[in-house]
């Protein structure tokens, strides 16, 4: 892939917008991009330092060679399969716009219900205690912190790189003296809430399947952190383990809430023992109905088939299900434990 200016091939400077997109839709269709049209506004808007909507009305406006080259070099990494929110460094998320690069999953916006049911959770609790395991770029715990103005708020990831991202995003969004962010696997970082506990641990843990993953769109498997995405080799490791251990760490009272795959309802359900869980139906905001990450990036759960692995080797210690919560598709998407003595 070229990386510079200079290594793009000479362009017709004469070319309008009207006609730069059109080219740009039909190679990006040629290499098997989703949304082809989408992407290559965004891809142009971005170069030329506008909103997508004034591309219409702009159709006419021809682009000087420069910005014409660098539409070309977006247009090749996107090609690529470069996911778009990366090429474009932002992502929506809830009310946020986030960077994202690398280092962490894109914020997907299936994701947003996991903190409409956290916010729903801790209404009425005066100044909660809240951790997020896995951080990531940062998107729940920041949308957390944003609407939590009494909260008390942790987060950490295994991952230093993504935790970087996370300390970037709360600076640019002036919530970083909100947050305690800490680095290490699972409850490690958090030797202190041990026993005295949370009122809730939230997370969106990796959850698919190694072969999940292997088969997933370029855009996850080659661009994504794995670490972010593959949860061993049925997805389901690190929710056993977040289930097992999350039990010292909640108050009485207090919640592990985490997502899911949407083929994953049944084992979960068996991680809580015989007792038969309430099912609850949840709907999704409007923000997620409407698909609001404006990068428009993949899925993850769009890029497989629902599996149902059978989880039959572990129990969640001290913790049961209250409620599996649907997304605005109708497929189990959100788990909440409580502690059975809570
Ligand atoms: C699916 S991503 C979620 C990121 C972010 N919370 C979001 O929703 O966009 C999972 C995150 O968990 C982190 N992670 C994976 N295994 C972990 C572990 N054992 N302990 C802590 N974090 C872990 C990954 O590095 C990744 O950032």
């Amino acid at each position: 892939m070229p990386q510079t200016l200079a290594e793009i091939p000479t362009v017709n400077s004469k070319s309008s917008i009207g006609d730069v997109l059109r080219d740009g839709e039909e190679s990006l269709a040629a290499a098997g991009v989703e949304n082809p049209r989408l992407d290559a506004e965004h891809l142009l808007a971005h170069c030329l330092g506008i909103e997508p909507w004034r591309l219409l009305l702009e159709r006419e406006r021809v682009l000087n060679p420069a910005q014409e080259a660098q539409f070309q070099l977006l247009l090749e990494a996107r090609r690529l399969r470069r996911p778009l929110a990366y090429i474009l460094g932002e992502a929506g998320f809830y009310d946020l716009v986030l960077s994202v690069d690398p280092r962490a999953l894109i914020p997907r916006p299936e994701t947003e219900l996991l903190v409409e049911k956290a916010l729903q959770i801790l209404e009425g609790t005066t100044g909660p205690e809240v951790i997020e395991i896995g951080c990531g770029s940062g998107a729940i715990v920041l949308a957390l912190a944003r609407r939590l103005p009494s909260g008390r708020i942790g987060a950490s990831d295994v991952s230093q790189a993504a935790l970087d991202l996370a300390k970037e995003n709360a600076a640019r969004l002036g919530l970083e003296g909100r947050i305690d962010f800490r680095p290490g696997d699972l409850f490690a970082p958090w030797p202190d809430r041990r026993g005295r506990g949370v009122d809730l641990v939230v997370a969106n843990p990796p959850y698919l399947s190694r072969e999940e993953l292997d088969t997933a769109p370029p855009e996850v498997r080659d661009y994504e952190p794995r670490e972010a995405l593959e949860g061993g080799e049925d997805g389901l490791a690190v929710i056993r383990r977040l289930v097992g251990e999350a039990a010292d760490y909640l108050r009485p009272g207090g919640r592990l809430l985490f997502e899911i795959g949407s083929g994953q309802g049944q084992a979960v359900r068996e991680l809580s023992g015989p007792a038969a869980p309430v099912i609850a139906r949840s709907e999704a905001t409007k923000q997620s109905q409407l698909g609001s990450n404006s990068a428009g990036q993949v899925s993850v759960e769009d890029c497989f088939a629902p599996s149902a692995p059978a989880m039959t080797d572990s129990v969640a210690a001290g913790l049961e299900l209250i409620e599996l919560a649907k997304d605005y598709c109708g497929r189990d998407r959100v788990a909440v434990f409580g502690r059975r003595n809570g």
